[in-house]
């Protein structure tokens, strides 16, 4: 089991920045009090986070009810681009409910049809058909039986395998965990779909082995027909890093998908909408997928999803057959399209794509510091991470990387939980409106912290 950020309350070394504010005693009696509680009534599951109640958040900035303010590198989980609370989107929302019009299942509503519109117009051609759902987990599960019902119908019953990665994360219900290639997520199935296979995902660090052969040789291993395979299913960087594939791999990809007639289906819920410095984090590939999913920053706040495809794999489902009770949910698109709006008008991904230059050489220069604690620093756009291992390995060290997170979150510096193999990754994904001057600064607060804990381990 991961270890959890300490409910030891702490006086913090105060500290009164710009885009930071923290003093007193961390978390405070009232704090403490209220996570009690809330403990009592939740599974432990939903305690992996550090000791704050959000109070409220706006850009990029996080406040909890006590006068601290946090710098936000978490977006919340790479959900809110175009900055927490934007103006437009609570406009946009509160527009909607005053109406009212909270709810219409799948009869048509305003919202739905120019979110439909605008999400069909920003993706490539020749994807042309959006599918609305609430979750991410919703629109790979949707995913998966598309690329199945595709393959059976035009190839034949044998034609219903799916190829995915290893290390890679779906969500979590039981198609999209069983996609996901970490073994623990898997405790809970009895019968493994054993047409789902996995093959080692090409990033460079833990898969050296960056050449298109490994994925058809570890195909021919598991006795895998690329014939029947149905459709290759990718988070288009793995969020345990990220982790992005190189180009070429890519495009042979494409080509071996449209040789085996197998639908390429790229899972964007990160690393759409600007996160990767372009607007869909495939086109950093030059490669158009048969298919692809989204979620997290697509509205910046309320829960929405979709898939978004070529027709003839939108439509194999007939009227009322592949539907969603909150589907096109009018709330949820008011917001979706107003976000869209925003990080197309602010300018966005050109401004995830310009600080993705000032990310990768602040994260560089914190790995050459500790190169014997971080393994590998990825970025690409406003998404990177550093990849905390134990010293002459590859192996994941899980409690540095909490007490680094930890350390940050004391000194106003928010990121969620470690993540990704052995939960040995920090994350840093802040909202795509964040300034050079502090995205320079949160990343000097992670190096003031690794140079404390190092210093306090050495002694
Ligand atoms: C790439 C990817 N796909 C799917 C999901 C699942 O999304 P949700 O938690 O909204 O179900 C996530 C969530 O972290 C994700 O990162």
């Amino acid at each position: 089991m991961a270890k959890e950020f300490s409910l030891t309350q702490q006086e913090v070394k105060s500290v009164s920045t710009k885009y930071r504010k923290i003093s007193g005693v961390i978390p405070n009696d009232e704090t403490l009090e209220q996570i009690t509680r809330l403990r009592e009534a939740e599974p432990q599951s939903m305690r992996g986070q550090a000791p704050i109640i959000w109070d409220h958040a706006e850009g990029f900035s996080v406040f909890d009810a006590y006068g601290n303010k946090w710098l936000d590198f978490s977006s919340g989980v790479l959900i809110a681009n175009a900055g927490h609370g934007h103006k437009k989107v609570v406009e946009a929302i509160i527009r909607q409910v005053q109406k009212p019009l909270l709810t219409t299942y799948c009869f048509p509503n305003e919202p739905r049809i120019k979110l439909a519109q605008k999400l069909v117009s920003l993706a490539p051609k020749p994807l042309n058909k959006v599918f609305l759902l609430s979750t991410g987990a919703e629109s790979t599960e949707c995913a998966l039986k598309l690329m199945r019902t595709y393959g059976r119908k035009f190839g034949g019953d044998k034609k219903s395998v799916i190829v995915a990665f290893v290390d890679s994360f779906h969500g979590r219900t039981m198609g999209s965990q069983q996609m996901g290639g970490s073994p623990g997520g898997k405790a809970w199935i009895k019968n493994y779909d054993t047409e789902i296979v996995h093959v080692p995902f090409p990033d460079g660090f833990r898969c050296t082995d960056t050449s298109f052969d490994l994925f058809e040789k570890t195909l021919a291993k598991l006795n895998i027909d690329p014939q029947n395979v149905a459709g290759v299913i990718s988070e288009t960087y793995q969020g345990v890093g990220p982790n992005f594939m190189p180009k070429a791999y890519a495009q042979s990809l494409r080509k071996w998908c449209d040789k085996h007639k197998a639908l390429l289906c790229f899972d964007e819920v990160q690393a759409g909408f600007g996160r990767c410095g372009t607007f869909w984090g495939f086109e950093l590939y030059g490669v158009v997928p048969d298919l692809f999913c989204m979620g997290k920053g697509m509205s910046g706040s309320l829960p929405i999803s979709g898939v978004i495809g070529r027709q003839e794999v939108l439509d194999l489902y007939g009227p009322n057959e592949m539907t969603s009770t909150h589907s096109g949910n009018p709330v949820c698109c008011a917001a979706a399209l107003a976000s869209v709006e925003v990080i197309l008008e602010e300018k966005l991904v050109e401004n995830a794509a310009r600080l993705g230059v000032i990310l990768k050489r602040e994260l560089s220069s914190i790995k050459d510091e500790f190169s014997s604690v971080i393994g590998f620093a990825p970025v690409e756009g406003l998404v990177g991470g550093l990849l905390i291992i134990k010293p002459g390995t590859k192996e994941p060290n899980h409690d540095l990387a909490l007490d680094i997170i930890d350390g940050c979150f004391r000194r106003g510096l928010m990121m969620f939980a470690p993540v990704g193999v052995g939960g040995g990754c920090v994350k840093i994904a802040p909202p795509l409106c964040i300034t050079e001057d502090a995205l320079v600064e949160g990343c000097s607060v992670i190096r003031e912290t690794m140079r404390e804990l190092i210093k306090n381990k050495s002694k």
